[in-house]
């Protein structure tokens, strides 16, 4: 099958309407590899049959579902970006702690959203089990987020090969994982049972909503397949997730400058983090 330009535009719409992606017309080849996957497995042989069925035979959104679990990039390994990770555990956890100390909070909350097969969420997890000594003595929640099925059962697995933990320190790899096969680790069940695992579109406002009193959302390496409007819209969502004092982390190569004002901007060594005041 070859995608024609009036097709691609159709699937790019029907995407962007669902998901938030966004696909350049150079992702054509991209796109048409899944859409092939996708109409095999319905037993279609036009695309334009797929085109109908995604816009008026999918009521509950289980084939864009399908679709979502093959066009969404998933790379990830624990301890990703070691840098701002050091500056969320020296200085922007510290000082969340000692305000909720201050005023006998003892709840915490981050959200990993876009957190892929788990590695972000569980790095989080054994960071939150190193710094906070008394962590059994908090209410601590983890939310782990994807769109992608398949990863989130990955997750849930919480097993993982040499790429996953190349950037784990030996003392954290004896302490928190425990090798299941050979080259293969999990996440030990006290480290595990911080992370909650969930399926959350960001393109689905309602389930956004829903997500409420977070002291820290990572949403690294995410955003980058979104276009401007997209983004903003779950930028400003972000803000009113986030409690008072708590902090946005994006990846590297993402920023919200040119998209949302309402942010402070702190600098952490060569990464900025957003902190809403
Ligand atoms: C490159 S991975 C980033 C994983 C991790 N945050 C990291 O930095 O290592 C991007 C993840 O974002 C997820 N994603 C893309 N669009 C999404 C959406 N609309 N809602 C939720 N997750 C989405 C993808 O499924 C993918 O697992």
């Amino acid at each position: 099958m070859r995608l024609s330009s009036r097709h691609f535009e159709m699937l790019r719409d029907l995407i962007y309407q669902a998901l938030g992606l966004h696909f350049e017309e150079t992702k054509a080849d991209f796109l048409e590899k899944r859409v092939d996957k996708r109409m095999a497995a319905l037993g279609m042989t036009q695309v334009e049959d797929y085109v109908f069925h995604l816009r008026f035979l999918d009521p509950r959104g289980a084939e864009m579902q399908a679709l979502a679990n093959l066009v969404t990039t998933n790379e990830t390994y624990m301890f990703r970006e070691f840098d701002q990770l050091q500056g969320f555990a020296d200085h922007c956890l510290p000082e969340v702690l000692e305000a909720k100390e201050r005023s006998n909070d003892r709840t915490l909350r981050i959200w990993s959203a876009g957190c892929s097969s788990g590695e972000e969420p569980y790095t989080l997890a054994i960071i939150l089990r190193e710094i906070m000594h008394d962590v059994d003595d908090w209410q601590v929640e983890i939310l782990a987020t994807d769109l992608d099925e398949v990863r989130l059962d990955m997750a849930r697995l919480a097993t993982y090969g040499a790429r996953s933990v190349k950037e784990v320190p030996d003392e954290y790899m004896a302490k928190h994982m425990t090798e299941v096969r050979d080259g293969e680790y999990q996440v030990c069940e006290a480290t595990r049972r911080l992370v909650e695992i969930r399926h959350l579109n960001l393109g689905d406002r309602t389930a956004m909503r829903n997500v409420r009193g977070v002291d820290f959302i990572f949403c690294r390496n995410v955003l980058i397949y979104f276009d401007d409007a997209s983004r903003k819209t779950v930028v400003d969502q972000f803000y009113h997730t986030l409690a008072k004092g708590g902090f946005l982390f994006l990846g590297h190569s993402e920023s919200v400058g040119r998209i949302s004002t309402s942010f402070k901007l702190k600098r952490l060594g060569k990464h900025l983090v957003y902190c809403k005041e």
